[in-house]
């Protein structure tokens, strides 16, 4: 069995990662600081605890499991807060990622998966977006990765460590078994919030801008299920073995839903009016953000299964419910 080491493993994508690396006959570690990380959430290998800024810890559990790669997971990942404190963002994710792929360099483990986003684009010229468009990220949250990005193709270029980088869009949905979902605290995320109102855990959702030039004068996003996001991960490992070549790809449906969309859409799913409360545009959202996924279709054969919004509501409804 193949030891893949998962960084950030027991948080809200890391873990469903972990699932989907255990069902394709993978051995998941999972190496997180538990900052963010929930225990209950490694139910498909070791939890070691560890922080990617400590080498001498990645090095020990490194040769203690021998993985022969690595997905890596492990950032803060709230924009708001990153604009507050860039330093905090820096310091881990991309201080973090350098010790990390230093410890890769130095135990010889020669591919690595990375979690990057859509917010490594900025404002988008053009939509849908796809991977050669420009990069000018806005937050330091967004710039922290575009910069982890740059190091990978260093790494590799010196030290022949391959990587595959997924710049997500919208991460939603839980895992359709009901067995991990998402649990951010502080949460920030429109759906978990929406159906928190839905149950009445608060007065309603706030609906950030409603003079956006959309149809809806509501933001639009490309929302994609975190179990499709975990398949593409499995699918970028086997490609990388494979292959052998880095390369980035975006994850998106291709298709974008608005904010009161997704609102009307929970009242379905929830059977309950969530109340609404419009707000002032938050800062840094861009008006739409739809992704092209083709290249991932091609090139990761990777087909999305739960692309549609009422299955990542759903599937996230019914992880709610089970809490
Ligand atoms: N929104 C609300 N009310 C809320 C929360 C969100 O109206 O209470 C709106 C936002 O303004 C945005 C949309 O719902 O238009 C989605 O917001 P999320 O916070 O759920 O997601 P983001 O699009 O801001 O963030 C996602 C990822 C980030 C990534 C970012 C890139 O979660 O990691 O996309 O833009 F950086």
């Amino acid at each position: 069995m193949m030891n893949i080491l998962v960084t950030g493993g027991a948080g809200y994508i890391g873990s469903h990662a972990c699932k989907a690396l255990a069902e394709a006959g993978y051995l998941p570690v999972a190496y997180d600081n538990m900052e963010y990380g929930h225990k209950w959430a490694t139910q498909w290998g070791p939890l070691e605890i560890g922080d990617i800024l400590d080498h001498n810890r990645l090095v020990e559990v490194m040769d203690r499991y021998d993985p022969k790669a690595v997905m890596h997971f492990a950032a803060y990942t709230y924009v708001g807060e990153s604009v507050e404190n860039p330093g905090k963002y820096y310091r881990n994710n991309v201080a973090g990622s350098l010790t990390l792929l230093e410890a890769m360099q130095n135990r010889s483990i020669q591919k690595i998966i990375f979690s990057s986003t859509c917010a490594t684009y900025g404002i988008p010229q053009c939509i849908p977006l796809a991977e050669d468009h420009g990069q000018f990220p806005i937050s330091p949250y967004g710039k922290s990765k575009f910069m982890i990005e740059q190091m990978l193709k260093d790494f590799d270029e010196a030290h022949g460590i391959k990587f595959v980088g997924l710049r997500y869009f919208n991460a939603a949905g839980a895992d359709p078994d009901a067995e991990i979902g998402e649990d951010h605290n502080p949460e920030t995320h429109l759906i978990p919030l929406v159906l928190d109102a839905a149950m009445g855990k608060s007065e309603g959702i706030k609906i950030f801008g409603t003079d956006y030039d959309t149809p809806d004068g509501t933001c639009i996003r490309d929302y994609i299920h975190v179990t499709d996001l975990a398949d593409a991960h499995v699918k970028a490992l086997g490609y990388l073995v494979k292959e052998g070549k880095s390369d980035f790809f975006n994850l998106g449906n291709g298709s974008g839903f608005s904010v009161r969309e997704v609102i009307e859409n929970a009242e379905k799913t929830t059977q309950q009016k969530i109340p609404v409360i419009e707000w002032q545009r938050r800062p840094g959202d861009p008006a739409v953000l739809i992704g092209s996924s083709e290249k991932a279709l091609k090139i990761l054969n990777w087909q999305p299964k739960y692309n549609n919004l009422e299955t990542i509501i759903g599937t996230a409804w019914k992880w709610k419910n089970k809490g």
